[in-house]
């Protein structure tokens, strides 16, 4: 079994790298496979709505000149898939957007290639809007027809400068109860293949 995360942070290896690193921790000593993926520095373009995903149906975004189409491809092939954002204006960074726009356009397009994979979302905040960024990300797993676990508390760090969010006890232990539940559900829908 394998989740693959997504930091959608403009600071690579920042406080929701931490977040989403605490969760792939728990998720490998429960002997499932993890990959994080940060898309720092990366030029993600908007979804243009051309349409073109709808018409073609080939599971690949139109717009070639970025990596959506891989992290899609990647997304296919998860059985888990968390998307960790930090606040930005009491919502999800835009490269965060971007993906997701994207991603769950073409998902949709195709019979809904994410359906029934288990979504969790991770959100890194100074002090507010961290729980306009969660549901952001939490509407595109559900409509995605995703199964999302919960936690102890909702999936927030709370933190400013980088580094930040290892002070916050309650939520990285909200991040490990996180990884824990993930892990029970991944092993519920696909038995076969627990360790
Ligand atoms: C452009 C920008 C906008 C931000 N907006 C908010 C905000 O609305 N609310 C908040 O609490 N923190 C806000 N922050 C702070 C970040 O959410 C916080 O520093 C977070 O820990 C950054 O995570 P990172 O280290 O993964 O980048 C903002 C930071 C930036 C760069």
């Amino acid at each position: 079994m394998k989740v693959v995360a997504f930091n959608g942070s403009a600071r690579k290896d920042g406080n929701t790298a931490i977040l989403i690193r605490r969760v792939l921790s728990v998720l490998e000593q429960e002997g499932i496979e993890t990959e994080l993926i940060q898309l720092a520095g990366e030029q993600i373009h908007g979804c243009m709505a051309c349409g073109t995903c709808g018409k073609i149906r080939n599971k690949q975004c139109k717009i070639v000149n970025d990596n959506v189409n891989t992290y899609i491809q990647k997304m296919i092939e998860a059985d888990g898939i968390i998307l960790g954002s930090p606040t930005y204006f009491s919502m999800m960074s835009s490269e965060m957007k971007a993906l997701i726009d994207r991603a769950g356009y073409v998902a949709m397009a195709n019979d809904y290639l994410f359906k029934r994979k288990v979504g969790a979302a991770v959100v890194a905040v100074r002090r507010a809007g961290a729980m306009t960024t969660f549901d952001g990300i939490n509407h595109f797993f559900l409509i995605s027809e995703m199964i999302v676990p919960g936690s102890s508390y909702w999936n927030v760090g709370v933190g400013h400068r980088k580094g930040d969010v290892e002070k916050d006890e309650e939520g990285l232990e909200t991040m490990d109860d996180l990884g824990k539940n993930m892990a029970w559900l991944l092993k519920q829908l696909k038995p076969s293949n627990s360790p």
